[in-house]
């Protein structure tokens, strides 16, 4: 790699930062610093990783931690979909507002900042540019279509497009070297929190499923369920990622997709394979259940959806030379396998335990 020898990981302890950190290692000559609030998922360690237990809005210290960086990721966020309508101001200044100061820093200093917006910015469903309907979202040509302000869900959605916007003109007109990667629906082990366990509040929906299936729960499936995700593995992920960091020439400049299109199924379809597996590896578990829910009666008022979000990969293949090729069925046994190792003891009666420590 071209002179890279530092990167800065801003949001390490997070899900996307704790399985991006062991990748990246992984590039010979690189050292990283791990910056978080909270760095216990980072579960890795290295000669070449230094931790730092700080907050994004503490200029001092992140000025001394990007200092000394080539290369900064950041990937700081409040991202579950709950907070967006029941508490939108901190969504702003988390996913808007605190990271101003981080791009005007990179311009400045000429930092290569590769910052995690998110595939929500397009909205309620993929649009091309005379607002006709289109089956995949591409990121130069699909329209962003947000509903009303009152809708505050969109309040997420919005603070990062504008972060985007705020991006690319520092790279128009003030010469920054940057990526934006929109992530469709990453999955994996160390997604979110449980509820009550590592975390209060409502995580995203596989955090959620899992942690209906180890209490043994309903599953919620929020207005039925029939709407639909395209969801990839961040083992994959985070190869991606490696790859952009590893080509600063080709992804300048670029909003690159990364997600995978061949895994789009509905919220119901992915409760139903989960649970699947999860009877597979527990298989004392009582019978998984289902209940409808109204997204008012689940989020709260201010609620909106995605229908659809199939993420157009032709720009990060071609790039990246990167195509994901784990199917969700696929993906599944080892995200259970890990939810029932980290949470099981505690959520999990102790006869179904012991079966699934035989079987998992
Ligand atoms: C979220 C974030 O807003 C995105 O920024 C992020 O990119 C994306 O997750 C992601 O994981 O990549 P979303 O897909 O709407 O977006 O979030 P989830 O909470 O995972 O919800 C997916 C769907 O499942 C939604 O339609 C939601 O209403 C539904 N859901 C959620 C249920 O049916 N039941 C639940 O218990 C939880």
């Amino acid at each position: 790699m071209s002179g890279l020898s530092r990167i800065a990981v801003l949001g390490a302890g997070g899900f996307l930062g704790s399985h991006l950190v062991p990748a990246l290692s992984r590039l010979p000559g690189t050292a990283i610093d791990a910056v978080d609030l909270s760095l216990h998922k980072l579960e890795f360690s290295s000669p070449h990783l230094e931790r730092h237990v700080a907050d994004i809005t503490d200029a001092k210290r992140i000025e001394g931690v990007l200092e000394r960086c080539d290369v900064v990721l950041s990937l700081t966020a409040l991202c579950t979909p709950a907070l967006y309508s029941t508490n939108p101001l901190s969504v702003i200044d988390a996913n808007y507002t605190h990271l101003v100061p981080i791009v005007e820093y990179c311009a400045a200093h000429r930092k290569r900042l590769v910052h995690f917006s998110t595939c929500e910015v397009y909205g309620r469903l993929a649009l091309d540019t005379t607002a006709r309907s289109t089956e995949l979202m591409h990121e130069d040509d699909t329209a962003l279509f947000l509903g009303p302000v009152s809708r505050e869900r969109w309040s997420y959605a919005c603070a990062k497009q504008l972060l985007e916007r705020l991006i690319w003109a520092h790279g128009q007109h003030k010469g920054l070297d940057f990526t934006i990667i929109r992530p469709f629906n990453v999955i994996g082990s160390r997604m979110d929190f449980l509820p009550g366990v590592d975390g209060e509040g409502v995580p995203r929906v596989l955090a959620c499923f899992m942690n209906a299936l180890l209490r043994e729960q309903e599953l919620l499936l929020v207005d039925g369920g029939l709407q639909k995700r395209s969801f990839i593995s961040v083992e994959e992920f985070a190869e991606a990622i490696v790859r952009v960091v590893e080509r600063p020439r080709d992804c300048r400049g670029e909003i690159i997709n990364i997600g995978n299109p061949s895994n789009d199924v509905s919220i119901r379809a992915l409760g139903e394979a989960l649970s699947a597996e999860f009877e597979r590896q527990v298989p004392r578990a009582a019978r998984a259940r289902f209940r409808a829910v109204s997204a008012e009666a689940f989020y709260g008022p201010g609620y909106d959806d995605s229908a659809r979000r199939i993420p157009d990969i032709t720009k990060a293949e071609r790039l990246l030379d990167w195509r994901p090729k784990v199917s969700l069925s696929a993906m599944l046994p080892a995200i259970v396998a890990d939810y029932v190792a980290r949470y099981g003891t505690e959520l999990m009666p102790h006869s179904l335990q012991a079966r699934a420590a035989r079987t998992g």
